[in-house]
């Protein structure tokens, strides 16, 4: 098994992040500092150190969710020591949960956190297509044509968004707002995909991710997901 894989199926990070702290030298097989990111490990056999503690395929998962508000920053740590997302959730003291992909700094809603880096990658890579419902209101109005745009596909950094889909949920003169789902989680898309038909976004929150929704829980508020939520990311893991 490759030996990010690896390091995610045990919940220390993401794939991505994973590689990170191989090119970091944090990573040991056997006593030897691991290079090489193609690397692969027999679990049965091979000892893996992170930082030198020895990691281990883990069963017993957290799943949390966060109401995010508007004015935090979604990373473990932030080197200018600005508010993060993880100073509004608590975890057992020697357990460490990453968030599920990002809301930026002005985008409110449902944030996931877990340490099972298999589904954290499901959630967040975009071949698997999983759906992230978000609530825009933007300044003024908009025309069925521009909502027909969105849906088709605009070009943001170069390259034309998915099909999505795109509800009007009310409008007057001064303001819209609207329903927007898409499956892809590229940097900044739904501001950026509104701006690119000329709308500024004035607020915007996200209220599911698949089929986990925020519901009522309050904002700046954690929740461990109950049973029925941890039973439907399972089924996306096949
Ligand atoms: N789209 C955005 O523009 N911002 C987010 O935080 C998430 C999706």
């Amino acid at each position: 098994m490759r030996i990010n894989k690896f390091l995610a199926l045990c919940g220390i990070a993401s794939r991505r992040k994973s590689e990170q702290l191989i090119l970091q030298k944090r990573v040991k097989i056997n006593d030897r500092v691991v290079h090489n990111l193609a690397t692969d490990i027999d679990p049965k056999k091979d000892i893996v150190l992170v930082d030198g503690k020895p990691v281990h395929f883990k069963e017993d998962f957290i799943y949390l969710m966060l109401h995010k508000p508007k004015g935090y920053i979604t990373t473990t740590d932030d080197e200018h020591n600005r508010p993060t997302v993880m100073d509004l959730i608590k975890v057992p003291d020697d357990r460490r949960v990453y968030p599920v992909g990002r809301l930026d700094y002005n985008t409110e809603g449902l944030l996931l956190f877990t340490d099972d880096g298999e589904l954290a990658n499901i959630l967040t890579h975009p071949s698997y297509k999983i759906e992230k419902t978000y609530i825009a209101r933007i300044k003024g109005t908009i025309t069925s044509e521009e909502v027909n745009k969105l849906r088709s596909g605009v070009v943001i950094d170069g390259a034309k968004t998915a099909p999505c889909k795109v509800n009007i949920l009310r409008m007057d003169e001064k303001s819209t707002r609207l329903e927007i789902t898409i499956h892809e989680g590229r940097n900044r898309q739904v501001r950026k995909m509104l701006e690119s038909i000329g709308k500024e976004t004035q607020f915007l929150k996200r209220i599911s991710v698949g089929k986990i929704r925020l519901g009522g829980l309050a904002r700046g508020k954690f929740r461990t997901l109950n049973k029925r939520e941890i039973a439907h990311l399972n089924e996306l893991k096949g």
